[in-house]
């Protein structure tokens, strides 16, 4: 299928989704699925969803509905989950450790080369296998490795600088969890994770009823 490249960000946004509940299916034996049965699922409309996959040519044939490993192959692909992708993690404290730790991204291709952090306690340490190194190195690390992302697990006040520092390596994706949006040049992505702002609005929400 042809990629548009003016997929809005609102698609873009629920391919994971549809990925996530094809994964499920694929998992569960489900062989086809119709865009009525799909949306009923996920709870979206059907012409929400036939709408969304026209971006990508389409997948499904009329009267016949959708084919699930293979949408589910086509999803994978599109998202760029077919590929390896080398990653870092700066910051091996807490979370840094937990997200080593998850061994679901490498299943998706994730692969963490390695962790760094400034704490002499933390450097020469591995979580599952993987090296905590000294920050000094960072640079020279992600050209030898060919490192495409980078995790950002360190304080607020150190992610903008380490955010620069992998850019100019050559760092073209960075998802970052420190709580600042971290500003990055065009030709780099960015997702900033704000778990705090995900409660904060829980919490009104609690608090609405
Ligand atoms: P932490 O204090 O356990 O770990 C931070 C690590 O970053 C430390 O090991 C520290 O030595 C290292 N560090 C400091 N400056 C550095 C630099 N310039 N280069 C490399 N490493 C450096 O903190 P935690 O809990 O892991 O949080 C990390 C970030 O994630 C923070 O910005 C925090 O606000 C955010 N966060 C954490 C959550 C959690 O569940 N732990 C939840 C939501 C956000």
């Amino acid at each position: 299928m042809q990629r548009d490249s003016r997929i809005s960000e609102a698609v873009i946004r629920r391919l994971p989704k549809y990925y996530r509940y094809l994964m499920d299916m694929e998992k569960n034996g489900v062989q086809r699925i119709s865009s009525r049965e799909l949306s009923n699922r996920m709870g979206l409309t059907a012409s929400q969803i036939r709408q969304d996959f026209n971006c990508f040519g389409g997948f499904g044939q009329q009267g016949y509905g959708y084919h699930v490993s293979d949408l589910c192959a086509e999803i994978r692909r599109i998202l760029g989950l077919d590929k390896q992708c080398n990653v870092i993690i700066i910051g091996a404290g807490n979370l840094g450790q937990a997200l080593a730790n998850y061994v679901g991204f490498e299943r998706e291709g994730f692969s963490i080369k390695g962790m760094f952090d400034v704490n002499p306690r933390l450097i020469g340490l591995a979580i599952r296998g993987i090296q905590i190194y000294d920050i000094d190195i960072l640079e020279e690390f992600i050209v030898d490795n060919d490192i495409k992302m980078g995790v950002i697990c360190t304080p607020k006040d150190h992610a903008q600088k380490v955010t620069d520092r992998m850019v100019k390596s050559g760092i073209k994706s960075i998802w970052n969890f420190a709580p600042i949006d971290a500003e990055v040049p065009e030709d780099v992505a960015l997702e900033n994770v704000h778990l705090s702002e995900s409660l904060y609005t829980l919490s009104y929400k609690m608090n609405d009823i």
